[in-house]
């Protein structure tokens, strides 16, 4: 029962303070739950998730392991989802090409009817071993990204800021940097 505060009487002291102290333990109460809340939502920002995919080093196998899936695949170009590249047989070697179109940034896919790599997008073709263009409206060839044979690994380096751009549509044999 709420009592006025003209009740001087002890009951309606007793009934005061425990309003007041129902209002502070509610408050109380409503702070503290604010306040979970708030860090449920902001810690996810400042916690450093482990990276993966594309930005760091992939480990591919072994060259004669590679090699010998081209040479049962017909040369088929082996696709890493996580770092965006394709193994590609090229002449001579191995390379690694980013599967970014060069003509507005669209995953590249392998298409195995036609051999080649046809963009959704627009239609830019590329070549299956050297990821030039064949056709459409890309400028350059696929970009291709560094690989290094670390004891007896392929690395591929997906930094998309350190790939190898390629000015010209041809095949230069300078780029490659695994031979077989
Ligand atoms: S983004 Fe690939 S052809 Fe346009």
């Amino acid at each position: 029962m709420i009592r006025p505060h003209t009740d001087t009487t002890v009951a309606g002291l007793i009934g005061r303070i425990k309003r007041r102290q129902l209002l502070r333990l509610g408050f109380l109460t409503g702070t503290i739950l604010a306040t979970v809340e708030l860090t449920a939502i902001i810690v996810p920002f400042f916690r450093v998730n482990k990276i993966v995919g594309l930005g760091v080093k992939i480990p591919v196998g072994a060259k004669a392991t590679v090699l010998s899936q081209f040479k049962s695949s017909n040369d088929t170009p082996i696709l890493n989802i996580e770092g965006k590249f394709f193994l590609l047989h090229a002449p001579g070697g191995i390379a690694a090409a980013y599967r970014k179109c060069t003509h507005l940034g669209c995953s590249v896919p392998w298409n195995a009817a036609e051999d080649r790599f046809h963009c959704p997008c627009h239609g830019s073709l590329y070549d299956k071993h050297t990821a030039v263009v064949l056709g459409g409206p890309a400028p350059r060839p696929l970009d291709l990204f560094h690989i290094a044979d670390t004891n007896g690994t392929l690395i591929v380096d997906t930094n998309p800021l350190n790939v190898l751009t390629r000015a010209a549509n041809a095949w230069n044999p300078k780029d490659l940097e695994i031979t077989e």
